[in-house]
């Protein structure tokens, strides 16, 4: 008999295929956004589930479940699983790293320039019927060339963040939980190890791509944002609560810093309405490693994950504690 999975959400049918050949599936693909009990009741006796961040798996879930044995995630950003929990019930996680690196770093670039050069904004303000003449000071931002870019998580994809400033001719510095290799560094268009503290202070635009915990909620917080460039931006492509989004909405009301981009929020898809009044901002769904090529890609390594999981083998992108 082939084990039973979840696949929690909506997903591409191509690969919905696929896991039916390996797999009694029980699919979602009205997209139903289950509450803690409804997913808790939809995988009993399921051996597996395919999951996203929308789904939480802790402690009071697998108690529920024995039967479960593997978690795929289909993200690279796995703070929706209780990593320790999981390993008390014996039950396997992965997630989606590498396939989506090229795709975000690209998406953290439009998003900066979009934040910098004022894009949204000034579509908006066209869009509105406001265009009645060019003028001198209309929409000024601040370069992205000849700048210092700040990159804050210099794991794979700030690596290629890094590298893609070359062109931009910019310096790179950056902040981590440890110093990269110098060959990797090199690679960063040379890019340099600073603290965190100096980073803020000497970045012209600093960019968040760090994995979320409860270590790295809020480093951005007011502090933070009072030492940063008063022409400065920040993108937010990791996870929201990693900036706290009430100290940014005050920095931005008052320019302590020019713009914000964020594609992530502390409770999305809920966020914090104000973000609405400002114009400093630029707002975007939590789409950065939304390319077609990229999201069909992630669903294939998750399923990957779980066939591997499930028949015996080591999952290729099995989570260690
Ligand atoms: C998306 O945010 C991911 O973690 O892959
Ligand atoms: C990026 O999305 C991460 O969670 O590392």
């Amino acid at each position: 008999m082939k084990p039973a999975i979840l696949v929690a959400r909506a997903i591409f049918p191509e690969v919905l295929s696929r896991l039916h050949q390996h797999f009694e599936v029980e699919s979602n693909q009205d997209d139903v956004i289950f509450t803690p009990a409804e997913l808790a009741q939809r995988l009993a006796g399921k051996a597996g589930i395919l999951a996203t961040g929308s789904a939480r798996i802790d402690a009071a879930l697998l108690q529920q479940v024995p039967e479960l044995k593997m978690v795929a995630n289909m993200a690279v950003g796995y703070d929706n699983i209780d990593l320790p929990a999981c390993s008390a019930h014996g039950v396997m996680a992965s997630n989606t790293p590498d396939v989506l690196n090229e795709t975000t770093a690209d998406f953290g670039w439009a998003l900066m320039m979009a934040t910098a050069r004022r894009i949204t904004e000034s579509e908006h303000w066209l869009r509105a019927g406001k265009w009645n003449k060019w003028r001198y000071d209309y929409f000024l931002g601040p370069d992205l060339h000849g700048s210092t870019l700040g990159i804050i998580g210099m794991g794979r994809i700030g690596q290629a963040i890094a590298r893609r400033s070359t062109g931009f001719n910019m310096r790179v510095i950056y902040h981590n939980r440890s110093r990269i290799t110098p060959e990797l560094e090199a690679q960063a268009n040379n890019a340099s190890y600073v603290s965190k503290e100096e980073l803020l202070r000497e970045a012209d635009h600093v960019m968040l791509v760090l994995p979320y915990s409860p270590a790295s909620r809020h480093t951005i917080a007011a502090a933070e944002l009072a030492i940063m460039k008063p022409t400065a931006t920040l993108t937010n492509l990791a996870r929201g609560g990693i900036v706290d989004d009430v100290a940014l909405i005050a920095a931005l009301r008052e320019k302590r810093i020019a713009a914000a981009g964020l594609d992530v929020f502390e409770s999305e898809p809920k966020f914090h309405p104000d973000f609405l009044t400002l114009d400093n901002v630029v707002l975007t769904p939590h789409i950065a490693s939304a390319s077609e090529k990229t999201r069909l890609a992630m669903a294939n390594c998750a399923a990957d994950n779980l066939i591997a999981g499930l028949s015996g083998q080591v999952p290729p992108n099995l989570l260690k504690l």
